[in-house]
Order: C-alpha cells, then sequence, then structure tokens
C-alpha cells in the first residue's frame, strides 16, 4: 500500500474522512469529515486564524458568500480562462488532464507495446488514441431564482479570493486599516476537476485558507512582503509538527505564471518521494482591484494619507488547501513502529507493530482520553466520570472503557490522541493517575488536581 492508501485506510476505520454519498455508491472528488476529521480540520483552520488573524495588527478576517454575481468571474478572468486541456480516449472515452498523460501508469507498465507509439498521444488505461486537447472550463454551475426559465446561472466561486478583492473598498471603508494590510479568509471553494483523486488531495468540494495582503506598488517593497510571507507560512507548518525535511518551495517558471503574476511559489510537501503542492504564494501584482474597478464601475482605488497620491495596491496572495493541510499533517504523522522490549512497551502492551498518529497536541482531534481500569467497579468508574467531565469543560477529551487497556492504547494512537489517563485502585487511596505518553509510551503518575496544569503545559 502506498502513503496515500493507507491514509485513506485510516481515515476511514478511524472516522477521520469518508468518501461522500458513500451508500449510494459515493460522487467522485466529494468527502465527509467524520468525528475526528471534523475535529483536526477545525484545528487546523483555528490555528491559521490565530497567527494570520488573532496575534496581528495589520490582517482582519471576512467571510464572503460562495455564490456571487457572475460578472466577478468575467471580471477575474474565471470564465474565460480558468480551464484544464482536457483529452479523451478513442476507445474506452475516459477523459484526462493532458499533463496526466506523460507520466501515465500505461507508460511504465506497457512500456514495451508502445515502443514505436507517441505515448502523448496514448490513452493512461488502455493505450488507445486520444483526441486533440480542448479547453474544459472548472467552474461549477448553478442557477437562482425561483421561474423555471428566468432563472440566473452563477457559479459555485473557483477560490475564495474575489471575495476579499470586491469588498476591498468596504474593509478600508468600515475599519481603520491602512497600506500594508491584509485580509484573511476561510472557506469552500468548488472546480469542477476533470479527474479528482489521490484521496482528498484533488477534490471537487474543498475549503481554502487564504490571505490577500496589500502593499504599496513598489516592486522592492512588495517583493520583501512576498518574502516575508513565503516564510512566514513555511514556519507555520514546521510550528505545527510537519516535518522540516518533507517541505521546500517550488518556483514556477516565468514563462508558466499567470500574465498578471510577478512571482509564485508553492510550499510542496513530500508525500513519499512524490513533492505535491499544498499552497501558492502568489505575488499577482494589481490585477484583481484594476479589472473589478473596469467591470463593476467602482472606484477602488486607495488613497494613501501619508504619501498623499491615489494608487491600486499590489497584492501578495499565500492560498493554502485545508484538506490539503489536513491530508499532509495526516500523512506526516503517521508511523508505524516496532514495538520491542528495549522500548519498554507497557506489561499491556504486546510485542507488535503499531499504527501511530504523532499529530502535533495542538492539532490533535483529542488532547486525552480517560479510562477507568475496569469497567465493571463502580468506584473506579465515578472517580473516572468525574475527572473526565472536569476536563471536557477545558479541553477535547474523549472516554472509553471497551476492552483491555492495551486495546484502548492502540485505538488512541491511531486518532492521534497524545495523552491516556487511567484511573486504577491506587487512585483511590493515592488521588492519582497514570498518564500515559503516546510518543514515548511512558507512563507517569500525575495528582487528579494537576491534570488540568499538565494538559495546558503540552498544549502551549
Ligand atoms: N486564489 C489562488 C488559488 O486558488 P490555487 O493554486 O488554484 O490558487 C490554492 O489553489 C490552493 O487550494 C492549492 O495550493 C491547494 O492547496 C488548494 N486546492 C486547489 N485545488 C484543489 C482541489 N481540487 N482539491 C483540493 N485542494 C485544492
Amino acid at each position: 500500500m502506498n502513503i496515500f492508501e493507507k491514509i485513506t485506510a485510516l481515515a476511514k476505520r478511524r472516522g477521520f474522512i469518508y468518501p461522500g454519498s458513500e451508500i449510494y455508491g459515493g460522487l467522485a472528488g466529494t468527502w465527509d469529515y467524520g468525528p475526528l476529521g471534523v475535529e483536526l480540520k477545525r484545528n487546523i483552520k483555528n490555528e491559521f486564524w490565530r497567527s494570520m488573524v488573532q496575534m496581528r495588527d495589520d490582517v482582519v478576517g471576512i467571510d464572503a458568500a460562495i455564490i456571487m454575481n457572475p460578472k466577478v468571474w468575467e471580471a477575474s478572468g474565471h470564465l474565460a480562462s480558468f480551464s484544464d486541456p482536457l483529452v479523451e480516449c478513442k476507445k474506452c472515452h475516459k477523459r484526462f488532464r493532458l499533463d496526466e498523460i506523460a507520466n501515465s501508469k500505461f507508460e511504465a507498465s506497457h512500456s514495451k507495446q508502445i515502443q514505436n507509439t507517441d505515448i502523448t498521444k496514448c490513452c493512461p488505461e488502455c493505450g488507445g488514441e486520444i483526441t486533440e486537447p480542448k479547453q474544459f472550463n472548472l467552474m461549477v454551475e448553478t442557477y437562482l431564482g425561483v421561474v423555471e426559465g428566468e432563472k440566473t446561472k452563477t457559479y459555485l466561486r473557483g477560490e475564495i479570493t474575489q471575495g476579499v478583492h470586491v469588498n476591498f473598498k468596504n474593509v478600508i471603508s468600515s475599519t481603520r486599516v491602512k497600506i500594508p494590510f491584509g485580509v484573511a479568509q476561510i472557506g469552500k471553494a468548488f472546480r469542477n476537476e476533470i479527474t479528482p483523486g489521490e484521496f482528498t488531495f484533488r477534490s471537487r468540494e474543498f475549503e481554502q485558507m487564504e490571505l490577500q495582503f496589500y502593499t504599496k506598488p513598489e516592486e522592492k517593497e512588495s517583493m520583501q512582503w512576498f518574502e516575508y510571507w513565503k516564510e512566514e507560512r513555511r514556519k507555520w507548518y514546521l510550528s505545527l509538527g510537519m516535518r522540516e525535511e518533507n517541505l521546500r518551495f517550488f518556483e514556477h517558471p516565468k514563462e508558466k505564471l499567470a500574465h498578471y503574476a510577478r512571482a509564485a511559489f508553492d510550499v510542496e510537501y513530500n508525500a513519499e518521494g512524490d513533492w505535491k503542492e499544498m499552497e501558492g504564494i502568489h505575488h499577482r501584482g494589481d490585477w484583481d482591484l484594476k479589472q473589478h474597478q473596469t467591470f463593476s464601475k467602482q472606484d477602488l482605488s486607495y488613497f494613501d494619507e501619508e504619501k498623499k497620491e491615489r494608487y491600486f495596491p499590489w497584492i501578495i496572495e499565500t492560498s493554502g488547501g485545508v484538506d490539503r493541510a489536513t491530508l499532509f499533517f495526516l500523512m506526516d504523522a503517521y508511523r508505524e513502529e516496532l514495538i520491542t522490549n528495549n522500548k519498554q512497551p507497557t506489561t499491556e502492551e504486546k510485542e507488535e507493530t503499531r499504527i501511530v498518529l504523532k499529530l502535533h497536541p495542538k492539532l490533535a482531534p483529542y488532547k486525552a482520553a480517560v479510562f477507568p481500569l475496569l469497567a465493571n467497579k463502580p468506584q473506579l468508574v465515578d472517580l473516572a466520570k468525574s475527572i473526565y467531565s472536569d476536563l471536557k469543560k477545558e479541553f477535547s477529551v474523549t472516554w472509553d472503557e471497551r476492552g483491555n487497556i492495551g486495546k484502548r492504547y492502540r485505538a488512541q494512537d491511531e486518532a492521534g490522541t497524545p495523552f491516556c489517563i487511567t484511573i486504577d485502585f491506587e487512585s483511590l487511596e493515592s488521588k492519582d493517575v497514570t498518564v500515559r505518553d503516546r510518543d514515548t509510551m511512558e507512563q507517569v503518575r500525575i495528582p487528579i488536581d494537576a491534570l488540568q496544569d499538565f494538559l495546558e503545559s503540552k498544549l502551549k
């Protein structure tokens, strides 16, 4: 199994992510987050918001509508050119993005059969001849209105970006922001991807977390901000435990940049040797504001009080996928570890391979699990329940009394729970409990009234 398959299986087994509408056979490119997944994803979004909005004086947040006036997408260029080249196999009629053809599985597994054929013209599935590429627009259409025949064609937003730019004037006039400043947003985006796949990596419905940062229209200053945000975003992933060796920047070649873009880098994640785009850092120049001014006929320029001059600011964007971050945090945390005696397994844990998610405590769905040693001893259950309900007021914690302690540890390892708290007979007398660390599997005794501080210190 490759890492995508392992994470897909674990995510389903433990309730992180399920295929969308599964009982009806699913719907390609859609995913449902389960009880653990919704916590993990929310923790990622909260950490983004904390670092990008709450901790800063120069960034504010908004939450714009998903469905916007269709003119927005004319202005942004999405209706004319938000497309991928699509090809179709003349034999099996499967459809592909053109870029999928060259690196196809068919090429690898059937290389002898196609020695004399131009592989850029071969179907990756059956080797059949493919059509010439045609542009396929990725915008998802929808219709508003109640009268048949008079419904307005609109779109589910293809990126969350434009909701920020169309509110540029509103934000300036209703707050005290001054350039340089940024507007952050988190929300759903939709793309009719030709070939969704690799678990949630390429979905048709997904979430983005973005910053649009407005700078003076000056080469040197805007590039300084560009470099600053590149580094900030890298540091954010590292601060939440992503391993440095699994992150890198990929610079988009100048000739492949959008015509208005001055620079673009991807933050890439190393999925077992396959580097994948996780976030984009883009220098968008003044394209968005100028386009919206032209199409809306509203003045979207900025008056700089200090310089006493009017201009269109330049925009530095950081655009991350929440689902991709969730996927890659899961991948980065995933370990298969052989428990041997010299790693000091507890007496309850046998020598075996354990699967453990070493998620940062800030991201872990549950910060701790509380267990009574035995489910049929009311004194243990009562004490454990009172500890559980006290901790619940402050932290996301879970309860388990099924099976033996070893099995409960295994389940919490796979859920990424950093600490397991066991209430045993000694606890009744000494008023302390056993706390087992997910990563080291070591156990310590901690007084019940120190548990709250202990967990708090681990979350800092
Ligand atoms: N506003 C700029 C923008 O949307 P993008 O590179 O098209 O740029 C930004 O998308 C990020 O959104 C990507 O780096 C990725 O993390 C996420 N993303 C894009 N398409 C996606 C898809 N089909 N499924 C999941 N995430 C996607």
